[in-house]
């Protein structure tokens, strides 16, 4: 099993005595195979690796999401305990919302151009959360390379130019969105979809894929399949969207010009 370090500072004490580099890779549990590349990559380019599992309530704009978020600690312990070069080698920090938040959130950390388009018009507040939470953890974690999926595209975005802003230490790698086989980006809210929305679900990576169609022609497909479109828009050189399908949110997004995933993905890095 993974060693569980379950307050802040017993981690910062291991790593003084950690002799060799550290990846973090920052999520809030309910692992899946995206996760998993994540921790695999972190595993082959450091020493040792910290997974943080921390669902982080200051990042959720609706109670109700917060709540329903799946908590998996034992499973998600045991997932990252199966991965190859696992043994000995990885950390788990479990903090409580009063470990991360003494100051009761006094202090936040917010941007104000990029956080205020696509998911910051829906989501209020989302990046301050996401943002203060994500400087925390790297400042615990004083780790050499943390790792972020490109799913979340704008909160990657974000993270990159806080850590500029702000010196931080620490090389922020950004991975390629891991899909299931009929293209739907992976994800935790997945699991609250029904087998029949799953596959509805694998729409969306196909519309956003057709460039034949313009962003406004891929919302009003997007509406004839069932979804309910917030945006499809074209920025930072890629094709983002956020849709409801039921009651489960789902966002995406793929590079903007014609060539694979990989050759764009190798273009960000
Ligand atoms: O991407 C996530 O799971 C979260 O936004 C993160 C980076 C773990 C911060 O809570």
């Amino acid at each position: 099993m993974p060693h569980i370090v379950s307050v802040p500072k017993k981690w910062r004490k291991q790593r003084k005595s950690l002799n060799g580099t550290v990846g973090f890779v920052p999520t809030m549990g309910n692992l899946h195979d995206g996760h998993l590349d994540l921790v695999q990559r972190a595993l082959a380019e450091n020493d040792f690796v910290l997974v943080s599992i921390f669902v982080n309530p200051t990042q959720f704009n609706q109670a109700s999401d917060y709540e329903a978020y799946a908590r998996t600690f034992a499973e998600d312990c045991a997932k990252l305990d199966a991965l190859d070069g696992a043994e000995n080698r990885v950390y788990v920090l479990n903090p409580t919302e009063e470990d991360i938040y003494p100051d009761d959130y006094a202090l936040k950390i917010t941007e104000t151009e990029d956080a205020e388009a696509l998911e910051g018009k829906f989501r209020p507040g989302h990046f301050t959360g996401m943002l203060t939470v994500v400087m925390k953890l790297l400042n615990i974690a004083a780790a050499d390379r943390a790792y972020f999926g490109e799913k979340d595209f704008q909160q990657l975005l974000l993270v990159r130019k806080m850590t500029e802003a702000f010196f931080v230490d620490t090389e922020i790698i950004p991975c390629p969105t891991r899909r299931e086989e009929s293209g739907l980006a992976m994800s935790s809210r997945n699991n609250r979809l029904s087998a029949e929305e799953k596959a509805q679900a694998a729409q969306l990576y196909a519309l956003l894929s057709d460039f034949s169609l313009t962003d406004a022609e891929v919302v009003k497909k997007l509406e004839k399949a069932g979804f309910k479109p917030e945006y499809v828009e074209t920025k930072w050189g890629r094709r983002l969207a956020a849709v409801w399908l039921g009651d489960v949110r789902l966002i995406d997004n793929i590079p903007a010009e014609c060539g694979t995933e990989e050759e764009k993905h190798a273009a960000v890095s």
